[in-house]
């Protein structure tokens, strides 16, 4: 993998607009999978500020993850985060976000209607951060590299890291996610990694077996996915190298 060390969280979210915006020149109306969580925050802002930007406007954005059995307007939903983070600011319709219904009454179905529109459209870049876990989207330890797009029921350590969000109690016990195998299709994929908290796990992702224990070393069976991380999050995969 192309692992690319910036000095901290600044650096990287600077680094990491550059290179979407980079990577989305090549295509004439992108088709862009993006996360939510703390990571890309950063990014999302150095994209607000940037006017080259507004080549987004007629990207095609696909939603990486949503939570189930809430209502589709609830703030608290992923894709209303999306909305928040990047799309207004950007000033991105709406409707150029395929997202997840996240009140979706039959989830399989909701599942692969996302699968078949991925299908169709294609995704060209695929943006990602690292949950504590491995986790990518919500592919949880466990999750097959074949896995298709599905409604997965978040483990316990994501239900505590995401208690910050809801509150204790809170937090919906199940999630869609574009699966592993539909990830792996992307035709450029950049994985975002910040802070000490997630040095141990980049570590195993960087150098550990790859197995679906760690999903995220899925990332190392496709050719030239990159990683951006910070000296923190790096501090033991370079310890690692010795
Ligand atoms: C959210 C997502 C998750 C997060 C991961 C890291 O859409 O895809 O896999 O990327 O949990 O979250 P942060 O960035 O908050 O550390």
């Amino acid at each position: 993998m192309d692992v690319r060390e910036v000095r901290d969280y600044g650096e990287l979210s600077r680094a990491a607009a550059a290179l979407l915006l980079e990577w989305v020149a090549d295509f004439s109306s992108p088709s862009i999978v993006l996360p939510t969580g703390n990571t890309p925050l950063g990014c999302y802002a150095a994209l607000a500020a940037d006017p080259r930007a507004r080549a987004l406007t007629g990207a095609r954005l696909i939603q990486l993850d949503e939570y189930h059995g809430i209502a589709r307007d609830d703030p608290r939903n992923l894709a209303e985060w999306l909305m928040r983070a990047l799309l207004r600011p950007l000033a991105i319709p709406a409707a150029r976000l395929q997202r997840f219904d996240s009140s979706a009454g039959n989830a399989a179905a909701e599942a692969a209607r996302m699968e078949e529109i991925v299908e169709a459209i294609g995704i060209d870049v695929a943006i990602l951060g690292l949950g504590p876990n491995g986790h990518i989207g919500f592919n949880e330890p466990g999750s097959i590299f074949d896995s298709p797009t599905r409604l997965i029921e978040l483990t316990p350590e994501s239900i505590r890291s995401n208690a910050a969000y809801w509150g204790e109690g809170r937090v919906p016990p199940f999630a869609f996610s574009l699966g592993l195998g539909t990830l792996a299709r992307a035709r450029r994929t950049l994985l975002l990694v910040s802070g000490e908290r997630k040095a141990d796990i980049l570590a195993e992702t960087l150098n550990g077996p790859i197995s679906p224990t760690v999903p995220a070393t899925y990332l190392r069976a496709l050719s030239g996915a990159v990683v951006i991380a910070d000296q923190l999050a790096l501090r033991k995969w370079r310890g690692g190298r010795g």
